[in-house]
């Protein structure tokens, strides 16, 4: 189980290209990154195409302002020239722009953290993976739903042949956020998406199934593909060439064969990402909507939910459990969501702030005084023979 304890010596020099104030991705990369304080710590960032509000923004999260930099060539330049410069940047920008920034960062001397998907083509792949060996740096890409838990669960049951061979993979990853024409109009994040300049040769194949696609393989790393057919669809047709809607059928090296749906255009949709693997005696099933289960279906048997955390589980998904059983994953959000509160609260009481302390909801004094009372009347209800007794009118600490 993960305490967040360090597992290196000390936390690496990070900063950030993109993931600004307007960017999608780029709260969850600080997130994932600054969780545990023992492995990541922000020292700089060229947060935005704008300058000016990257700088402020960077500020506002607690980066240096000299720190803050333009462009990223800016920043690779300066901070190569620092003893205490970066040692890694991720790149959270728009995919058009991760092959130029990916190299210019390796280039520099650093580690690179780069967004899906990750270049426009293999052959960009293949030199910047020569680059990065002769510069010995890392590559790493985000495929943010991979570090779940549970596909190491799937795939540990899978090498120990709890569901036989794998016959059929059933892969899902859609949403309906991109139904009408509308939505490319209003949003800079659409806008791009639907822009083959900027986007690459794909939307939702790019956008949604390499995720998925990854995680299959995470699952299953000895299923290779062999051949496949896909088959694509702009349904508002100004997208097009990019696909809003796509089917992939595989075939797989071992005979098994599969089936990808992806899609922006699956009106209503709001958990569509799972995975099927289909076995010769079992089949196992997650979806992203309830990522702390995964069903197990054995042939002629009840149907299993394996949970999260549970001893049951394989040692290196729990190796990678963080909340503990019991504790749903919104938990995490919730801690950070009291924490914000609680540093407000203390700030507006040392600035003798009277009304933001009065407007501000959060788990106060009279919170926890209330919890007492409450056990307080449980204890005394129970003791008398559980009785009605009145919860308001009771002294504190009154049990008799
Ligand atoms: P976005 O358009 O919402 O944000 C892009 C950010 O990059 C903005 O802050 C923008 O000002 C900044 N930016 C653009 N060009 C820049 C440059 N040259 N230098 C510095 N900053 C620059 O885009 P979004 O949705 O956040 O996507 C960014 C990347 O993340 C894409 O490759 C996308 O495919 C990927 N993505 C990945 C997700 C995941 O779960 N791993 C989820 C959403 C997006």
């Amino acid at each position: 189980m993960l305490n967040g304890e360090r597992k290196i010596l000390r936390p690496l020099r990070w900063g950030m290209v993109g993931g600004g104030r307007l960017g999608q991705v780029g709260y969850k990369h600080r997130l994932g990154a600054l969780r545990d304080n023992t492995a990541f710590t922000l020292k700089a960032g060229a947060f935005d195409i704008d300058p000016e509000r990257g700088k402020d923004f960077g500020i506002n999260i607690g980066v240096e302002e000299s720190r803050c930099y333009p462009n990223y060539q800016a920043m690779f330049a300066e901070e190569a020239r620092r003893e205490d410069g970066v040692e890694v940047v991720s790149i959270a920008t728009p995919n058009g722009t991760h092959y130029e920034i990916t190299k210019a960062a390796l280039e520099a001397g650093l580690h690179v953290i780069c967004e899906k998907p990750l270049f426009f083509t293999s052959e960009e792949g293949e030199e910047i993976k020569r680059l990065a060996e002769q510069k010995g740096k890392i590559v790493g890409v985000t495929y943010g739903f991979s570090g779940n838990q549970m596909l190491l669960q799937m795939r540990s049951m899978i090498e120990q042949g709890k569901i036989g061979d794998i016959r059929i993979v059933d892969l899902q990853y859609t949403h309906g956020f991109s139904s009408t024409e509308d939505a490319d109009k209003f949003s800079d994040a659409q806008k791009w998406r639907v822009d083959p300049k900027i986007a690459g040769p794909t939307f939702v194949l790019g956008d949604l199934s390499t995720h998925t696609y990854y995680m299959s393989q995470l699952i299953m790393p000895n299923m290779k593909v062999k051949k496949l057919l896909c088959d694509r669809q702009s349904f508002i047709n100004s997208r097009a060439p990019l696909e809003d809607n796509a089917f992939v059928s595989m075939h797989y090296e071992n005979g098994a064969v599969g089936r990808l749906w992806t899609s922006s255009v699956n009106a209503g949709c709001m958990d569509g990402h799972r995975i099927r693997i289909v076995g010769s005696k079992a089949s196992l099933e997650w979806w992203d909507s309830k990522p702390g289960e995964l069903r197990y279906e054995v042939q002629g048997e009840p149907v299993q939910t394996l949970i999260r955390a549970m001893p049951y589980l394989d040692e290196q998904c729990n190796a990678d459990e963080r909340l503990g059983a019991l504790h749903t994953e919104g938990l995490s959000e919730s801690w950070a969501n009291i924490y914000l509160k609680f540093a407000i609260a203390i700030d507006a009481k040392n600035r003798e702030d009277e009304e933001t302390l009065r407007n501000l909801v959060y788990p106060d004094i009279d919170a926890g005084i209330d919890g007492i009372r409450w056990l307080e009347n449980c204890v005394r209800s129970a003791e008398n023979g559980s009785v009605w007794v009145d919860f308001a009118d009771r002294p504190l600490l009154d049990v008799n």
